[in-house]
């Protein structure tokens, strides 16, 4: 019987999942159909276990419903747990084991395929959100020079260098405290870029050969890329390999298979113009 996957989110229509995985399955001869599902606002839990009732193996899991889906598996993985969110969930009988691959999908796609190596370099993550949360970790564990994580709300950032402190230089601050600073690589983990907004950054930020990383996707040329490149850098990305980086972990963790990820990213891309 062919297995069920799906995408659950509320909007779901313009999820690019159900192409992605349905590249995967059949480059890899995975038989498998994965469909989009509208979660009702509030509704999560009844429409998991409508998807669970018939015979669903596994969902990703997208805006609003991912700390849902955080409570609502029996088990979760340690990525899981520090970005206190889900973003792929895998039902075995009774057990619901919940993963976040958002984190190493973007580490895997600066390293592997932007040929980015974060060790050593002195990193920026703009945000302190569920999104930047999602990143820490695998940040960490690439034993980067610096961590520097800016919010808007410096509190939320302190929070955040607080769960990293034990492993790495991490500091959180504001975004006035960064005036004289240069990175190397700079992460735009705000949502402000679903806005057109574009977070209180200083122009000086960017090093000489620096790569400025938009996490949002399929925006082109977003404020935070388009400051980027007025102040001289020439490598902006953004978070189309991310997404599909984070889906090819999520179909390995289901399927035993890692896809190869190249099609798919070249399928989505768009241009940052
Ligand atoms: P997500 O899950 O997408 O990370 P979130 O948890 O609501 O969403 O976090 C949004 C992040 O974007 C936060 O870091 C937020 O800053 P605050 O914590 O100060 O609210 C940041 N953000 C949103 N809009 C922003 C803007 N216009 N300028 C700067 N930061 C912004």
């Amino acid at each position: 019987m062919t297995d069920r996957y799906a995408v659950i989110g509320n909007p779901i229509g313009f999820s690019k999942s159900p192409l992605i995985h349905a590249m995967f399955a059949q480059a890899s001869g995975q038989d498998m159909e994965y469909t989009a599902i509208e979660g009702p606002p509030g509704g999560f839990a009844g429409a998991v276990d409508v998807f669970c009732a018939v015979g669903g193996k596994g969902l990703n899991i997208t805006a609003p419903f991912k700390l849902d889906a955080f409570a609502y598996a029996t088990e979760r993985s340690e990525r899981a747990q520090l970005a206190g969110a889900a973003n792929a969930m895998k039902f075995d009988g009774e057990r619901v084991l919940a993963e976040n691959f958002d984190g190493v999908g973007l580490v895997r796609d600066v390293t592997h395929n932007l040929g980015c190596q974060l060790q050593g370099k002195r990193v920026l993550l703009l945000g302190a959100g569920g999104a930047a949360r999602g990143a820490l970790l695998p940040f960490l564990a690439q034993a980067p020079a610096e961590l520097v994580i800016a919010n808007r709300t410096v509190a939320r950032a302190l929070e955040l260098q607080a769960m990293g402190a034990a492993r790495a230089n991490v500091r959180g601050c504001g975004y006035s405290d960064l005036t004289g600073q240069t990175f190397d690589v700079v992460f735009n983990a705000t949502s402000a870029s679903l806005r057109a907004e574009l977070p209180p950054v200083p122009a000086s930020v960017f090093a000489p050969g620096c790569l400025a990383y938009e996490l949002a996707y399929g925006k082109g040329l977003t404020p935070f890329l388009r400051l980027a490149q007025n102040a001289g850098t020439r490598r902006l990305a953004d978070g189309v390999g991310m997404l599909v980086e984070q889906a090819a972990e999520a179909f390995a963790w289901w399927r035993g298979v890692r896809p190869d990820t190249r099609a798919a990213i070249e399928r989505i891309t768009i241009a940052l113009v």
